[in-house]
């Protein structure tokens, strides 16, 4: 799936582009019908809330699941990342955000670089977020909100948030906020948050500033998001574990279309557990060969 010129330029505009009902129903079923398995494990990948046992997010499920492992190489999300990274990819991280129903906490204010910088060293923004909807998105089950434009700001101030979910996150102060939604337009469009069917895409800029409320309704909001890096621009360090920043930089090479459809090989290399240095953190950098 190649873009426009018009798709280009309101992506470097606004830093988001959002393709509503990408993947149809039965493609996204394929998906959808993967994860009450994958959230019922006991395993360090899923983390859960803070205050309940709800999945918050499962980390990596294209190491350890067919269906997922085939989105990772889906040609229609791929494809237009190639096109605005103009370069060959892999994947820095993979997660599917349940947002559950009544429980499904918040998600601050963020822009998900400022994180990839600070604690992978990744040493520039050319890496881009994914987010597929595997339940219809509405304006009750905590939609994402972004600022448009804010992606302009480059990284901006943040401090390690520890307490406020069960995920420690580089968040930005309220003050920021307000000055970033003023700037983008206030309350006429200084914030949006895309909503549609399941199969939706949205493609947003990495240091594109996020947020979502919780999930207050008694729909879930699950949506995977997946975080593809230009391979040239891999991270540095590996302080945080192998499932939640990965550390294999191998390009990662397109299935057909219709792979959510059929069965075709993929590698599943964590199927029987994830191995003991996939929970190793490391403080030390690689040292690149000249
Ligand atoms: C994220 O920013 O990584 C997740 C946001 C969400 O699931 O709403
Ligand atoms: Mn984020």
């Amino acid at each position: 799936m190649k873009l426009s010129q018009a798709q280009r330029d309101q992506f470097d505009l606004e830093g988001y582009l959002f393709f509503p009902g990408l993947f149809t129903t039965e493609e996204t079923r394929t998906l959808q019908s993967a994860v009450p398995d994958l959230y019922s494990r006991r395993e360090a990948y899923n983390v859960r809330e803070k205050d309940s046992q709800a999945v918050r997010t499962n980390f990596a499920a294209h190491m350890y699941s067919e269906p997922f492992a085939r989105l990772a190489r889906h040609p229609r999300m791929v494809g237009p990342v190639e096109d605005l990274l103009g370069e060959k990819l892999y994947m820095h991280q993979f997660k599917i955000n349940g947002k559950m129903a009544f429980e499904g906490d918040v998600w601050q204010w963020h822009q998900d670089y400022g994180t990839w910088l600070n604690d992978d060293l990744m040493p520039t923004e050319r890496a881009m977020n994914v987010a597929i909807f595997l339940d219809d998105v509405n304006e009750y089950n905590g939609p994402l909100m972004f600022i448009p434009g804010s992606h302009k700001k480059g990284v901006v101030e943040a401090r390690h948030d520890l307490t406020t979910t069960s995920y420690p996150l580089w968040t930005v102060d309220n003050d920021l906020i307000a000055t970033l939604v003023e700037r983008g337009g206030g309350k006429n469009g200084g914030i949006v948050s895309p909503k549609g069917p399941a199969g939706s895409m949205i493609l947003f800029h990495s240091c594109l500033v996020h947020a979502s409320s919780s999930n207050l309704s008694p729909w879930d909001r699950v949506s995977v998001y997946l975080s593809l890096c230009a391979v040239s621009n891999h991270i540095r360090r590996f302080k945080r574990p192998e499932f939640i920043a990965h550390r294999d930089f191998t390009p990662i090479q397109h299935l057909a279309d219709d792979c959510l459809l059929k069965s075709y090989p993929v590698s599943l290399p964590w199927r029987h557990g994830m191995p003991a240095s996939a929970l190793r953190t490391s403080l030390e950098e690689i040292r690149l060969a000249a």
